[in-house]
């Protein structure tokens, strides 16, 4: 398998994008003239967002027939606007939507805003929608990264990375962004979207179809089909830590992590997995492992929460007094001088602890 295909990034493929989208782009009801109405492009896209383009017809024809302007929709009540809305789900979509268009027309004079700033601070208005409206409606040489243009660009350049994950994104959107014809922003992103809805489909691409076919890296390595990889977030584990803060004669008993693994030998507050009585009891035995007795305060002296990426930390930190014993293991175990806390390493969260205590 030829995987480490790549193309060059300075290939400029877009104008044939542009002249296969003459020849083959859908006729949908927002696509009524170029440039487009601004109002026209922002509910055609948000109704898009989580809603396939064969539902979205019918709702924005109506939409449009009972609110052709955005005043007429600012002056709707909430009501009047989910009815409308009623059928397509994720009605934040609708309430943000007649919010954001009530603020165009009490701030922006009735005009949606054409800087990316503005837009962007409207509610329910992303990078995507801002770049939408922005190079259809006013020309301006700004992408609109969705998943369509996520696939079409892991498959041409032969992006192995998770496209969900922001380095990728940022490298597509760079990518995107270098292709864009001058004055045919809008056009170029349409033509994507129909391109990636009809050509660069998910799972089987129509590569006989393809007039960018001379271009695709996935193809010519033979994974158009593995590409693009899409990881979501899996549920991250959540540990539930007990943490013993033992001092004595202006020390605290510190631990240093094993030399391999997470935060490797780092030095941190004796801890055990678990919580409550248990962890309590357990982190007794784990002190009384070195030599020590002591006794745990059931009341906690506060919560610490540190997220990795593969887990996170829910740590409860208890106070602890020594009531018997000397330290017999000197290895990996010290009584650390308060004032000489920064002198070591601390593991991650724990070096937070000592703010906790004086
Ligand atoms: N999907 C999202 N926006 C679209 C648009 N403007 N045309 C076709 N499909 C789309």
């Amino acid at each position: 398998m030829m995987s480490n295909v790549k193309q060059d990034e300075k290939t400029i493929w877009a104008p044939i994008l542009l002249k296969w989208y003459d020849a083959h782009r859908r006729d949908l009801p927002w696509r009524d003239k170029f440039p487009r109405d601004a109002y026209k492009v922002w509910v055609s896209e948000i109704m898009l967002q989580q809603t396939k383009v064969e539902a979205v017809k019918p709702y924005y024809d109506s939409w449009m027939t009972k609110f052709p302007t955005m005043q007429s929709l600012a002056a709707a009540s909430q009501d009047d606007v989910l009815r409308q809305w009623q059928g397509l789900g994720y009605y934040s979509r609708a309430r943000n939507l007649h919010e954001a268009v009530q603020e165009v027309v009490a701030s922006y004079g009735g005009k949606v805003p054409d800087t990316k700033k503005e837009i962007l601070s409207l509610k329910g208005i992303g990078e995507y929608t801002a770049g939408a409206i922005l190079s259809m409606a006013y020309g301006e040489p700004e992408v609109a990264v969705d998943g369509n243009v996520l696939r079409i660009f892991a498959r041409l350049y032969n992006i192995s990375g998770n496209i969900l994950s922001m380095p990728v994104k940022r490298q597509i959107t760079a990518l995107a962004q270098s292709q864009i014809p001058a004055a045919q922003a809008g056009p170029f992103n349409e033509a994507l979207m129909d391109f990636g809805a009809m050509v660069c489909i998910p799972k089987s691409p129509r590569c006989n179809d393809c007039p960018l076919i001379a271009y695709c890296c996935a193809k010519k390595a033979g994974i158009e089909k593995e590409l693009p990889l899409r990881i979501t977030k899996k549920h991250i584990p959540t540990e539930q830590i007990a943490v013993c803060v033992l001092s004595h004669q202006g020390c605290w008993l510190v631990h240093r992590r094993p030399a391999k693994g997470l935060l490797a030998s780092m030095w941190e507050f004796p801890n055990v997995i678990g919580s409550g009585a248990e962890g309590r009891n357990a982190l007794q035995q784990l002190v009384a492992s070195v030599g020590l007795q002591v006794a745990i305060d059931s009341a906690s002296i506060g919560t610490l929460k540190h997220v990795f990426s593969h887990k996170i930390w829910k740590m409860t930190m208890y106070e602890g007094r020594l009531t018997d014993g000397i330290l017999q293991t000197k290895e990996d175990w010290q009584w650390l001088p308060k004032q000489a806390y920064t002198s070591v390493p601390w593991a991650g969260p724990h070096g937070k602890i000592t703010a906790m205590v004086e």
